[in-house]
């Protein structure tokens, strides 16, 4: 008799180490390297010394405290399975939704666009854009000022076949990444908003999710301040700035918007109805 583990032995020992099976499911799918309907054909086959010696060493990052994600070192966003790393702020539900305002507004342009991703980290939004936006005629920004980020993004990138010949990837702080004669039609921004301090912040965020991505100032606003005031100059006419922001800064990031003379501002709520998304349109003076 063969004493030989199989994939479904070493599923269920792992969900009885960890007292979960859906996350230990996806731990033993990256150990195997095989997912979905695959995983589930091959649950009989035998697993590999290698692949136990991935999966121990996993399950001591995941008990130790690190984020799923960082364990599996990749995350599902929209449509794409995005590799990612402590290098990238893990990419959150809420900003699929604020993907998707950004795709419909985008989508709307009719004779070609142009849409910018400000702050991409691990390239979440701006890919999902290039993803579901037309082949022809789209192109996208993804810029960061972190170059460990852009490297995260530029792997994804590589990973998302032709739509990836519609993105260009720059560097630097917010728009001074972007070529001077840019316009957009769309400019989307999911920017640290976590003021410096919070007592709300998770303690499993601050620990593990680079410091660059979550805290923006004394009342986490100051990045949305440097776009909201920067977009004028690179949105066309008739053009939107879409805005994640922090459940409590619904007002202040319309505030904001209005004073800088977008209109047709609004905010949208995310899956759990907090105010999550602001956006308003730019139109010449
Ligand atoms: C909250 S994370 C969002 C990452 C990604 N867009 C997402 O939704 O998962 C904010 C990102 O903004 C970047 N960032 C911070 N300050 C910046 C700046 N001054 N200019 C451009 N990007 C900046 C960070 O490096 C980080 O990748």
């Amino acid at each position: 008799m063969s004493d030989a583990v199989s994939i479904r032995q070493l599923w269920s020992q792992t969900a009885t180490v960890l007292g979960a099976r859906h996350e230990a499911r996806w731990i033993c799918e990256v150990a195997v390297s095989l997912d979905g309907d695959e995983f589930d054909r091959s649950l009989d086959e035998p697993v590999t010394e290698r692949m136990v010696a991935h999966l121990d060493a996993m399950v001591a990052r995941y008990r130790a405290g690190e984020p799923l994600q960082y364990v599996l070192g990749r995350w599902g966003f929209r449509r794409l399975d995005l590799a990612i790393d402590r290098r990238v702020l893990i990419p959150r539900p809420e900003s699929e939704m604020v993907a998707d305002v950004a795709i419909g507004l985008a989508a709307s342009v009719p004779d070609g666009r142009v849409v910018a991703d400000l702050g991409t980290g691990s390239g979440a939004i701006g890919l999902a854009l290039a993803d579901e936006l037309p082949l022809v005629g789209t192109t996208v920004w993804i810029t960061d000022v972190s170059d460990h980020a852009l490297a995260v993004a530029r792997a994804n990138l590589a990973g998302i076949g032709r739509a990836g010949r519609n993105v260009l990837v720059a560097a630097g702080s917010w728009f001074d990444a972007l070529p001077p004669e840019v316009r957009c039609d769309v400019i989307v921004s999911n920017p640290p908003y976590v003021a410096d301090g919070s007592p709300l912040l998770e303690a499993s965020v601050a620990e593990w999710e680079p410091a660059g991505a979550l805290f923006g100032g004394p009342d986490g606003l100051d990045a949305i301040r440097a776009l909201v005031s920067g977009a004028p100059g690179h949105l066309v006419d008739g053009g939107w700035l879409v805005l994640e922001h922090g459940m409590d800064q619904g007002e202040a990031v319309r505030a904001l918007l209005r004073q800088a003379g977008f209109v047709h501002v609004e905010t949208r709520p995310d899956l759990a109805s907090h105010d999550r998304c602001t956006l308003g349109r730019w139109e010449q003076p």
